[in-house]
């Protein structure tokens, strides 16, 4: 499945534009500010129902404007299929419809029979660096892309702990709690049982592909269970915070790199270039994961290139020659280093 085309109606800072993509790779290239990346933030809006920078949905609509829509172009062997996303804003609300052939569907129907995009941007090297709540914001993004009942489940689980740490924050005769609590506590157990199962699942999938370069990479899951006899452990404490202390949404996922002789964690001792490579193993595993799905996915390289070593680029070079890719560059060297066959949309 090819992206032939994308048309731009007030998207971001483009106000009418249409672009031809390649069946291989597309450079985006241009002084910064030009719109790569909004350009780039299109298709994956095409293929996701969103973004990967906004806080809220309106920002993707061009300023001073009242909404947005973005078409996309599908090639699948010899038929074509327009896929198109739109987005109103008024009094407050936005309203998103999404078209298949121009007819409008379902979002789940909408994304089903979609390519799934993988995303490569600089400040994806924070899954290794940051704190463990960006680690879990990648995997349930991850996780939520590949199985709708994920996102749901995962919703839910958010509501009701937020319900559950207000019945914490209202009571304080024992007795009452615990009755109240009782309901919430069951229903969290059901839900979270979903989510631990699904986040082990990947962790040993990835865990069953380890090899990177000449490094091998692992992956440890370090849940946190939200059980019924944990929750009677921490009764006391969390009758006195007000606060649920246990579940998934405490889980972290620890990294280690080896070299066959020695294997180190690499959030507290990677060099900068081995936390790079984590981030590949991550998401090339991605690629792999999406192609088993049966459909090649489309690679989006938001201005990686620039801060790669040698090793990691030829990684990326390798990549680019087997996926239809779309990558941002403001350098004009890269246009050169790149002898892949290219289209190139000058911004
Ligand atoms: N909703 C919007 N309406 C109008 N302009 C916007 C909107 N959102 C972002 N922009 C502007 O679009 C411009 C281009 O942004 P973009 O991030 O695509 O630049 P870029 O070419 O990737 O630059 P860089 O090389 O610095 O990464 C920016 O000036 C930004 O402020
Ligand atoms: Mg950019």
């Amino acid at each position: 499945m090819i992206l032939k085309n994308l048309s731009l109606r007030n998207f971001r800072s483009f106000e009418s534009r249409d672009f031809i993509l390649s069946p291989g790779l597309t450079v985006v290239a241009g002084h910064n500010s030009r719109g790569k990346t909004n350009l780039l933030e299109a298709v994956f809006f095409t293929l996701n129902g969103h973004g990967f920078r906004e806080d809220r949905e309106e920002e993707l609509i061009k300023f001073d404007t009242e909404g947005t829509s973005v078409r996309g172009v599908f090639g699948i062997n010899a038929k074509e299929d327009t896929f198109e996303i739109d987005i109103r804003y008024k009094n407050g609300r936005t309203v998103k419809t999404y078209f298949v052939n121009r007819t409008s569907k379902r979002r789940d129907f909408y994304t089903k029979d979609l390519v799934k995009a993988v995303l490569f941007t600089p400040d994806q090297i924070n899954i290794i660096k940051g704190s463990p709540s960006l680690r879990r914001d990648y995997f349930n993004k991850l996780l939520s892309v590949l199985d709708i009942d994920y996102k749901k489940k995962l919703t839910n689980y958010e509501m009701a702990l937020r319900r559950r740490n207000k019945v914490l924050e209202k009571h304080s005769n024992i007795e009452a709690l615990k009755e109240e609590l009782k309901f919430w506590n069951e229903y969290l157990i059901k839900e979270s049982r979903y989510l631990v199962d699904k986040r082990r699942e990947y962790i040993e999938y990835l865990n069953s592909n380890k090899k990177l370069d000449s490094k091998e990479f692992s992956i440890e899951y370090v849940k946190n269970e939200f059980t019924q006899k944990r929750l009677d452990e921490v009764f006391e404490k969390e009758r006195i915070i007000r606060k649920t202390m246990i579940g998934p949404q405490k889980d972290d996922f620890q990294i280690s790199v080896s070299n066959g002789v020695l294997k180190k964690n690499v959030h507290h001792y990677a060099s900068r270039s081995e936390e790079r490579l984590a981030v590949f193993w991550l998401k090339l595993n991605e690629v792999k994961f999406f192609e088993r799905t049966g459909v090649k996915p489309i690679l989006l390289l938001d201005d990686i290139f620039s801060e790669l070593d040698l090793d990691n680029k030829m990684i990326v070079l390798g990549l680019v020659e087997n996926y239809q890719t779309v990558a941002t560059t403001t350098e004009d060297i890269l246009l050169k280093e790149i002898k892949v066959e290219k289209t190139i949309i000058n911004l």
